[in-house]
């Protein structure tokens, strides 16, 4: 059985490796009637491609999308639909090198995926990390905008930012935190302040060949109560599953996560108070708007850390397929910090997440 499938009522299944023709993926379940075309969905693309600065991987992809199936349009309609069929969406992979990876087609990278690949399937495409490279997160970018689409269809505005709050040690002021500073910096910072520092941290890690980990805030808003589905599909549980199936992401904690441990009953529980529109008005959010894996209809905060990118031209030892010691370092266009391109794709996921289940609360709640 193979494992290329998310979602429930609203399923991606992606295809691809990085260094094949093309990635993509199949989104089924979309409602009928939406409006979509490619111009909906390339923006969020446009966020994640890499080669944007010199602190991402140069790889230059334009990551085009063409969506092949799944909409349609004639002259008496102003706009292309979804039709309730699949969307299947394609990205052209255009700037391959897999000669970068001919030295070490052989050898396993220290804290990539080459062995766990290699040792499963017995057989592996090494050229650009095959399937287990993050250019397949792509096709969740674009699954994501069509999820997005149908959130703003369903309830109105859902608004779904993530931003990077830790780059290595160095931390973002929380206090100075700007969303529409996130996309102004080359790191998808809310905090202008921080900027610099990021920028002289990881310019030294890159020019030394080395990597560094991040952590990245996603936040929904809009989000109404209800949504969850207790007690095998919590809402949480589903986040946190998406969110860990990004590539290098280590850890992922939803609203207080793992500080809650530090704080008393008084502290951590939500108080409420009937608001001046007689819906519930809590006082904090530590339960990151979730309880009981039910969204409680205040903004939902997630983060996850991504651990540093194991692709260093630092020499590490190793063995190779035969089981030699050897050494390795590895050449190629590599992101010194994956966290800056996890910032839209963390988006992505939760946007996706939530699709899903505001389609399976609408088939349960009649
Ligand atoms: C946006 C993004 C870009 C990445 N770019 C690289 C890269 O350039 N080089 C690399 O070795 N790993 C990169 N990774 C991480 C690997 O894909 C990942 O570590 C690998 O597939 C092993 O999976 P795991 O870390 O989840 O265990 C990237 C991850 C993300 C999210």
């Amino acid at each position: 059985m193979s494992f290329n499938t998310f979602g429930h009522l609203f399923r991606v299944t992606t295809f691809g490796e990085s260094h094949g023709p093309a990635i993509g993926c199949v989104v089924d379940g979309c409602p009928p009637g939406i409006p979509l075309t490619e111009s909906d969905i390339q923006p969020w693309l446009d966020r994640r491609k890499p080669g944007q600065s010199k602190f991402v991987s140069q790889r230059k992809e334009e990551d085009r999308v063409r969506i092949l199936s799944g909409v349609f349009q004639d002259e008496r309609m102003p706009e292309q639909l979804t039709t309730g069929t699949p969307i299947a969406l394609l990205i052209d992979n255009t700037d391959v090198r897999s000669k970068d990876y001919a030295d070490i087609r052989d050898k396993f990278r220290p804290g990539h995926a080459d062995y766990t690949y290699w040792a499963k399937y017995g057989v592996r495409d090494y050229r650009g990390g095959g399937r287990q490279s993050a250019r397949e997160t792509a096709t969740r970018v674009a699954a994501g905008a069509i999820a997005r689409k149908i959130l703003d269809r369903i309830y109105g505005a859902v608004t779904i930012r993530a931003a990077l709050i830790q780059m290595g040690p160095h931390r973002i002021d929380r206090n100075r935190w700007d969303w529409n500073k996130v996309q102004q910096n080359p790191f998808n910072s809310p905090d202008p302040g921080v900027v610099n520092q990021w920028a002289d941290y990881l310019e030294g890690l890159r020019k030394a060949g080395s990597s560094c980990g991040a952590i990245i805030e996603v936040v929904a808003e809009g989000v109404p109560a209800g949504l969850g589905a207790p007690v095998y599909g919590k809402l949480d549980a589903d986040l946190a599953a998406a969110l860990m199936g990004i590539n290098a992401v280590k850890g992922v904690e939803i609203g207080a996560g793992m500080k809650a441990a530090e704080l008393t009953g008084e502290e951590n529980a939500d108080e409420m108070r009937r608001g001046g529109d007689g819906k519930p008005l809590f006082l904090s959010n530590q339960a990151g708007g979730i309880l009981g894996g039910i969204s409680t209809g205040q903004p939902i905060v997630a983060r996850f850390s991504v651990k540093p990118t194991s692709s260093i031209l630092t020499p590490r030892r190793t063995i190779d397929v035969a089981g030699n010691e050897t050494e390795i370092f590895t050449k190629g266009r590599h992101d010194p910090c994956v966290g800056i391109r996890a910032v839209p794709i963390g988006e992505a996921m939760v946007a996706c997440v939530l699709a899903d289940h505001a389609l399976r609360h609408r088939a349960q709640i009649v």
